[in-house]
């Protein structure tokens, strides 16, 4: 069956807003991803997001951003400034570490560096096994060590959370706990809805695999973009930067920015589920629709002659982000979270939610962090996508 590529703006809307187009990136990743929420279709997809969706409130967010990350951001931090440099990839993922596992509800019971970099090597195995589809190592060798992963993850961080969830959980429905004694994580949700939307217990392990490593590749990576593109931008325009440097909101622009020009994924896949025409074209029943998100994010049409440039002062009436986020059926549930609301006149800028993403990068700034004079970023030969596997970066308060 033949493969179609929509690589503007407004086709690629058309083909993700469209039910009957159906996720197929991920067919390559099943082992990782089979049957969780993102790879559903349908009534199953529809169930299943609205229940998981109760976890990402508004709310919930601010209160995550401005209260509970912060508290976890500080010491992990402090030691590398003190050090005076650090490998921003490395960074990146350990921080983000804490808040996938906050919000998939996995408890790191230790508290300690082994444990949060036992789960990393975790995640990151499971990331690469459900980005198989862009892999360029041995297949077969990935799939063995995905395995591994998965049962090592099972035995040590799963079976204790689920435990101490299902606990709680079965001390609410006694009436002896207040529900708000319950954690507000997946893991806790999916045992409240146990009964009205059971799990087969492999399905429920990579739902939860699932959300560890969606948010922390995908978080980690729009970081260390981000700086990448600034550190590149202040540069090539010192006066300006000097300019808004100190402005939150202007660093939040940047991330958005970065964000468009760089999406964790850079294409989604669909297939079409009958024959159908979307977007002025007609597809045949099974047919893979490339929606190039890369290439619709710097559409000319949407975001100007300069749309592949990197200039956080653009205006535009689209998502500042692009389609980084995703659209329409399958569209990011941690979108707030990471990017935070947008600006509008009303905003009070004190309580403004700015996103993971932002904070991150303005506490990073506010340290001096800057690229290291001798060490090279390096590229990230395991994936096609356009990551670094190290960026070495110091802490400086020199001028740029
Ligand atoms: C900068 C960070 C992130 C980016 C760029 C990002 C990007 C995306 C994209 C492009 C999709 C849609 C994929 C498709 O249409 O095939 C998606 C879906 C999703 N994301 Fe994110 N994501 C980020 C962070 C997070 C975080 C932190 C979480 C959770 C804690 C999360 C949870 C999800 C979920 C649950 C879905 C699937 C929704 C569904 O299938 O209904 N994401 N994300």
């Amino acid at each position: 069956m033949g493969e179609t590529t929509v690589t503007t703006y407004a086709a690629a809307q058309e083909v993700l807003r469209n039910q009957d187009m159906h996720q197929a990136l991920y067919d390559a990743g099943a082992q990782v991803m089979g049957d969780a929420l993102i790879t559903l279709h349908g009534d199953a997809h529809q169930r299943r997001r609205m229940m998981e969706m109760t976890v990402f409130n508004r709310g919930f967010f601010r209160n995550y951003e401005h209260v509970v990350f912060p508290a976890t951001l500080q010491p992990l931090l402090a030691p590398l400034v003190a050090v005076g440099e650090m490998d921003l990839v490395t960074f990146g993922y350990r921080v983000t570490m804490n808040l996938t596992a906050d919000f998939a509800g996995i408890d790191r019971l230790e508290d300690n560096a082994e444990e949060t970099d036992a789960l990393l090597t975790l995640v990151k195995k499971f990331s690469e096994g459900a980005t198989m589809v862009h892999t360029t190592r041995d297949a077969q060798a990935l799939r063995d060590e995905v395995d591994a992963a998965m049962e090592t993850f099972e035995q040590r961080f799963l079976a204790p959370s689920r435990a101490r969830r299902l606990a709680l959980v079965e001390a609410f429905e006694r009436g002896e706990l207040n529900e708000s004694a319950l954690p507000r994580d997946v893991l806790a949700t999916l045992l409240r809805n146990r009964h009205s939307h059971p799990l087969a217990d492999d399905v429920f392990c990579r739902e939860i695999t699932f959300y560890l490593q969606a948010g922390a590749h995908s978080t980690a990576n729009s970081v260390v973009h981000a700086l990448h593109e600034i550190f590149t931008w202040r540069a090539a325009n010192p006066d300006l930067w000097a300019a808004h440097a100190e402005d939150a909101v202007f660093i939040q622009r940047c991330v958005h920015e970065s964000l468009r020009l760089n999406p964790a994924s850079p294409v989604a896949w669909r297939r079409a589920a009958c024959p159908m025409h979307v977007a002025d074209q007609a597809f045949q029943q099974d047919q893979r629709v490339v929606v190039d998100l890369h290439a619709a994010n710097r559409d000319p049409a949407v975001f100007g002659d300069d749309a592949s440039e990197f200039n956080p002062l653009r205006s535009t009436d689209a998502n500042a982000w692009g389609l980084s986020f995703g659209y329409g059926v399958h569209a990011c549930l941690g979108r707030t979270l990471d990017g935070g609301v947008l600006f509008t006149e009303k905003t009070n800028p004190e309580n403004h939610q700015y996103g993971i993403v932002t904070l991150l990068v303005r506490t990073l700034l506010a340290q001096g962090v800057r690229p290291h004079p001798t060490k090279q970023p390096i590229d990230d030969a395991s994936t096609t996508r356009e990551n670094w596997s190290s960026y070495p970066v110091i802490f400086s308060r020199s001028t740029p």
